[in-house]
């Protein structure tokens, strides 16, 4: 164990990258032999801003801030249990980029085209619903590609904007220096690259196979060339989910003869599908750990994490008959309260008395209960390869975590605004 252990740390580091770590643990050394005084407190390991990148799983208004769509998120009960009021986000309350802002005692992480009430100090949320990996037409046309390139522009004109004006008026509300070398860059995306090849693109699984994840991790690697030539060294990647074990997947495709399931009644297909995403990811980012020495990449095993809580409910809080029950949605097909005419947030649709019991809200995405799980995983390093722990790096404290706490009360009124 501990040598495979060890193996495993070996991996997470380039030999350009050990023979830094080696020479930094000798000059330590010299140093407290030295002046005997300890290596410095405040942990530079800690991110001094986030930049997140990914679908509706981490979008908190890229997409409702730009297309003129009426969705269901801007429509009650969504963000009814943190906002107290829809909040663009495809959640009842806070998604993931939320959790690990109020970890940080950050504010909450912007998205990116915010109109009129923008904050990029603590970075940016570029992600937007539907968004995919691969360049995929089928849905929306928004790949991680753009958000990157979103990125690098606000980059650009932030920083020109910095020189040319010595006292910008909203000097405050741009990214601080440091934050593009010292931020957290983190990922969730490739749930939609599969899904979308499935329901939109009927593409077979080989074509998936061999067309659509390669096209994904090409695009990847190309993510992490530029963000590291801009500066990035910290990234941490979520893999994709078991979408196979999701309320809409077993809704609409348990049902038809032929597509087999499984003991917890999954669709195997889509399960295998988004594993053959996460074997790509995992080989991909070993070789961005080769190319790109000095960075640390690490993966959040979402696949894992989705599939423990799906194993053993009651640990984390929630009810294990009501697993893979929509907490938001309406009957009419199937058995789990999931039916595509009737989405949460429209007329004839229900909402569960309690949410916390439950790991999916409206059939598709995920409950802020879920998401608070998955949250203290990702940042204390849990299911993660090349794991960071920022809850003892950086002394973390999850009081904004309680279910009881709202936006309101983390955020009461002052001048230095926190938009949502
Ligand atoms: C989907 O693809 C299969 C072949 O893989 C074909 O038989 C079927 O007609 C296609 N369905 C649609 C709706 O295009
Ligand atoms: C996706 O599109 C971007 C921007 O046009 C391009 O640079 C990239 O090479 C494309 N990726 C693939 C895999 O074709
Ligand atoms: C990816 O790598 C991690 C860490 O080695 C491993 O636990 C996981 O099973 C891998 N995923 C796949 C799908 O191979
Ligand atoms: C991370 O650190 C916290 C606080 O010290 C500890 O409770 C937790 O077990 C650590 N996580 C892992 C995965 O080791």
């Amino acid at each position: 164990m501990s040598t495979s252990s060890g193996a495993r740390f070996l991996d997470c580091l380039s030999w350009r990258n050990l023979a830094a770590v080696l020479f930094m643990i000798a000059a330590l050394n010299a140093d407290s032999a030295i002046s005997g005084t300890p290596v410095k407190s405040a942990n530079p390991a800690c991110p001094t801003a986030f930049w997140n990148f990914g679908d509706s799983l981490t979008d908190t208004g890229g997409t409702l801030d730009v297309f003129a769509y009426s969705l269901d998120p801007e429509r009650s009960p969504y963000g009814e249990s943190f906002f107290k009021r829809p909040a663009k986000r495809f959640c009842n309350g806070r998604v993931v980029p939320d959790y690990f802002s109020l970890a940080f005692n950050y504010p909450l992480l912007q998205p990116y085209l915010q109109a009129g009430a923008f904050d990029y100090n603590y970075g940016a949320n570029f992600a937007a619903g539907g968004t995919t990996a691969s360049n995929d037409t089928s849905r929306n046309p928004i790949f991680l590609i753009n958000q990157v390139s979103e990125f690098v522009r606000l980059k650009q004109s932030a920083t020109s904007q910095k020189n040319q004006f010595a006292c910008h008026p909203f000097k405050q509300f741009l990214p601080r220096d440091d934050s593009y070398g010292e931020g957290l860059y983190t990922f969730e995306i490739g749930g939609n690259d599969v899904l979308n090849a499935i329901l939109l693109r009927n593409l077979t699984a080989e074509q998936i196979i061999t067309q659509v994840i390669p096209e994904a991790m090409i695009n990847i690697l190309a993510t992490i060339k530029i963000l590291t030539s801009n500066g990035a060294k910290k990234f941490l990647f979520f893999n994709a989910p078991n979408a196979g074990c999701s309320t809409i997947a077993i809704t609409v495709l348990a049902s038809i003869p032929g597509v087999q399931t499984d003991e917890m009644g999954c669709i195997v297909f889509i399960n295998e599908l988004d594993q053959a995403y996460n074997k790509a990811l995992n080989d991909t980012i070993a070789s961005a750990r080769l190319l790109y020495p000095g960075r640390t990449i690490s993966i959040f095993n979402y696949y894992d994490a989705n599939l423990e809580i799906l194993t053993n409910p009651s640990l984390y809080g929630f009810n294990p008959a009501l697993t893979k029950r929509a907490c938001c949605g309406a009957p009419g097909l199937g058995t789990l309260n999931y039916n595509p005419l009737v989405t949460c947030g429209n007329p004839g649709s229900n909402k569960c008395a309690n949410s916390e019991e439950y790991v999916n809200w409206d059939g598709v995405h995920f409950t802020d209960a879920f998401y608070r799980q998955i949250s203290l995983w990702a940042l204390s390093g849990k299911f993660t390869d090349c794991p960071v722990n920022y809850t003892s790096l950086c002394n973390l404290d999850f009081r904004n975590f309680a279910k009881s706490s709202t936006y309101n009360s983390v955020y009461p009124q002052s001048c230095r605004v926190t938009f949502t």
